[in-house]
């Protein structure tokens, strides 16, 4: 018998047993096919995994018919092994490193069983792999969601051998992108200016993002990205792939175009200073790539990675957020008892629902005046607040409103009384002077110690168990991990620092969501440093940037909806000039701004005008009307403030596309200036959608206000909008900005 005719036969015995053992769950299905079809409702990718054979991609893109999957070889497939090993054919690039225990670095991985499972909502594809020569195995594991288009792609490593082996590099996912014009879209920034947009051709060579603050992710580079097959990237054509790795920590994103006609893109956690000694019958286990496709361009894109982050990935992703007043930018560390009562009061007045009061509002011996003490010393400053924290609950309470409380758990200060109890806590190089962060006192918890995640967990629980009404917490990271060292880890595991962080965010998250799993929890790291699809599934939303200038958020919104949807993204309206950059701009326009997320206010409101309450008023009032829409709806961009048309433009439909909120902001203002009419997206064209303006300050309505027009007419000529908005000579300034919602009637 030859040797593949014996191999298919025992792979089909093998398919028997396993059949005949999960039929009792009726969950598992083995499949003899080479050629494996992973599909969602609309796309599918295909790989071909013959047993004793390197497993192959073969396609990524819109669901093909059974006559196009049969030809698909014929048709010209990359070929491409779906998750190399270094070793042998050394020059190209890899997605798995390893030094096996005798020292031999290379390996080499085949087909060794594939089997097909149920989830409730996903089919999950395993293709186990195994070196030719050690028992070490590798499976390639893809969840396939069943109503969205998402393929999630992780691998499981696995040493048989009896010694450790040495991890050197292991990515989370492969996929080659056939070349001809393709251009990558992703994020890229900093403090204050997270999230911006950049779109560059693919050209040859290697395009690598990467990120090493080690405790944060998406300050500067994001980890997620978008491929434009057809050409410069356009919102709402085009065939369009997207990728997220959904990971807390340092990442690596390759893009490696050589002499072939593919890009090969590459992602997983950043093998820098990471080399994981893997112990036997340890299994490693690599965070998710999440991979989308879709053929109505960028936005498309989005809505797809929206749609399953809100149902899968975002914590209570199905839940209105509440509209909130947070106390930074009104007080900052000036927290005392009167001054929260009198900001709650103040937007439960304006119809807000919950306040959150920021950092300052804590530490015994070492009061937190300012940035540079006390983190660690979670014991409220009865100086500022005599009556603690239950008091100013019962004080929400009575305001008819929720109470929510700042706290940046994985931090201490070198002035504080955990870090003289406990200097062992913290993250630090042996024999060097430890490198300080903000307020040039501040260090980082070693989250790999078990005590320490017990002592996170800790301040979670003490808060919320003393006042179980506390409905939000805003977790907060405002240190990059500066020094390299764990004072807890042994010597030999010392280039685990990263990864354990990670795994002890991820254990502590985990305790927390058990025990407490209906508190509201925000992401802020410095601002928008935690924006990632690792990090939010225990979260439900994450701040977007401590730069709350209205004209720059639209920049930094613009970009951080490619990958995350409205819901998640807090967006604050905030005094002017405005802190960060001083820039002037209208409360309309602020409100306008704000309103195309998760709305909230970062404003001291007793130094608004009454003029301004009773606009945020209104705009509270007519955003609960909207927020369905929001929140939950699809996002179509329409021009994009990068265009330079010197406007921004773009909309939500609710899924049942009966409702849809129109956003238009000027971005610059030029006498004579022709702006483009915008063409809206997303209706039904065959619906007729009543146009109503929301937070008007003109004097007189928009020529349309109260009229109807079809989705097709709205799609294929638009509304105009006037340059300026009709105000009374002294009203006017250089800001405009309309919301328009409509309603099918
Ligand atoms: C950084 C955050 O981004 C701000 O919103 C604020 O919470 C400060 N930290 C408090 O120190």
């Amino acid at each position: 018998m030859s040797q593949p005719l014996r191999l298919v036969i025992l792979y089909n015995a093998l398919i028997m047993k396993r059949i005949i053992s999960i039929l009792a769950t009726a969950l598992c299905v083995l499949t003899a096919s080479a050629q494996i079809r992973i599909a969602t409702p609309g796309t599918e990718l295909i790989l071909k995994a013959d047993v004793g054979a390197e497993p192959q991609i073969q396609y990524f893109g819109e669901r093909l018919s059974d006559t196009d999957v049969a030809n698909l070889q014929a048709a010209g497939v990359p070929n491409h092994n779906a998750y190399p090993a270094y070793g042998l054919w050394c020059a190209s690039e890899a997605s798995l490193g390893v030094t096996h225990s005798d020292g031999n670095m290379s390996t080499v991985l085949r087909v060794e069983s594939v089997t097909q499972t149920d989830e409730p909502t996903a089919k999950v594809t395993r293709i186990k792999m195994k070196d030719t020569v050690y028992p070490f195995y590798v499976t390639l594991c893809y969840r396939a969601y069943q109503d969205v288009d998402m393929i999630e792609t992780w691998t499981e490593i696995e040493n048989l051998e009896k010694k450790p082996v040495v991890l050197t590099r292991f990515d989370s996912g492969y996929l080659p992108l056939r070349a001809g014009d393709v251009w990558i879209s992703h994020l890229h920034g900093t403090w204050a200016a997270e999230g911006l947009l950049v779109q560059e051709p693919l050209d040859r060579g290697m395009r690598v993002i990467k990120n090493k603050d080690g405790a944060r992710n998406s300050h500067t580079d994001h980890s997620e990205v978008m491929f434009s097959l057809d050409g410069k990237p356009q919102e709402n054509t085009g065939r369009v792939i997207g990728a997220a790795l959904c990971y807390s920590g340092n990442y690596e994103i390759r893009v490696d175009t050589k002499d072939t006609d593919y890009h090969e893109f590459y992602a997983g956690i950043n093998p820098d200073n990471s080399a994981y000694n893997l112990a036997a019958k340890e299994i490693f286990k690599t965070p998710e790539l999440a991979l989308t496709f879709s053929d109505e361009g960028l936005s498309g894109a989005s809505r797809n990675f929206h749609r399953w982050g809100r149902k899968y990935k975002l914590a209570h992703g199905d839940k209105e957020r509440k509209i909130l007043l947070n106390s930074w930018e009104g007080v900052y560390f000036d927290i005392n008892e009167p001054g929260m009562d009198q900001m709650m009061a103040d937007i439960a007045s304006m119809g807000g629902e919950l306040f959150v009061m920021d950092d300052g509002w804590f530490g015994v011996k070492y009061p937190r005046l300012t940035d540079n003490c006390a983190l660690g010393d979670w014991e409220v400053d009865r100086n500022k607040l005599p009556n603690g924290i239950g008091w100013l609950v019962e004080q929400a309470h009575k305001h008819g409103i929720k109470f929510g409380i700042w706290i940046e758990p994985e931090m201490t200060n070198t002035t504080s009384e955990l870090y003289e109890k406990h200097p062992e806590w913290v993250i630090k190089a042996p024999e060097r002077e430890v490198v300080k962060g903000r307020g040039g006192t501040q260090l980082v918890l070693d989250l790999g110690n078990p005590e320490v995640q017990d002592f996170v967990f800790g301040i979670v629980d003490d808060l919320l168990s003393e006042n179980p009404e506390i409905d939000y917490i805003k977790w907060d990271a405002n240190m990059p991990i500066s020094n390299h060292g764990s004072q807890y880890l042994s010597k030999d595991k010392q280039s685990h620092l990263y990864i354990e962080y990670h795994r002890g965010f991820a254990a502590v998250c985990d305790r927390i969501r058990a025990a407490y799993p209906d508190v509201t929890i925000q992401a802020c790291a410095s601002g928008g440093g935690r924006a990632n699809w690792g990090v939010l599934p225990w979260f439900d939303e994450f701040w977007v940037s401590d730069n709350t200038d209205a004209l720059q958020r639209i920049y930094m919104q613009w970009g951080t909806s490619y990958f995350f949807p409205a819901i998640a993204m807090a967006s604050h309206i905030s005094a002017t000039p405005n802190h960060t950059v001083f820039r002037t701009t209208s409360i309309k326009y602020r409100i306008d701004v704000a309103m195309s997320g998760r709305l909230g206010m970062e404003i001291q409101p007793k130094n608004m005008t009454e003029e301004e309450k009773a606009l945020c008023r209104k705009a509270i009032s007519e955003y609960k009307e909207i927020r369905p829409v929001v929140q939950f709806g699809d996002i179509y961009r329409l021009v994009s403030p990068y265009d330079s048309h010197n406007m921004a433009s773009m909309m939500y439909v609710s899924p049942e596309k009966d409702g849809a909120v129109f956003y238009w902001w000027k971005t610059e203002t030029f006498y004579d200036d022709h702006l483009p009419r915008v063409k809206m997206a997303g209706l039904d064209p065959s619906k007729t959608y009543k146009v109503r303006e929301l937070n008007r300050i003109d004097n007189v309505p928009l020529p349309y206000e109260g009229l109807s027009f079809t989705g097709k007419f709205l799609m294929e000529n638009g509304l105009e909008i006037p340059l300026k908005h009709k105000v009374d000579y002294h009203k006017q300034d250089d800001w405009s900005s309309r919301v328009l919602y409509l309603v099918a009637e």
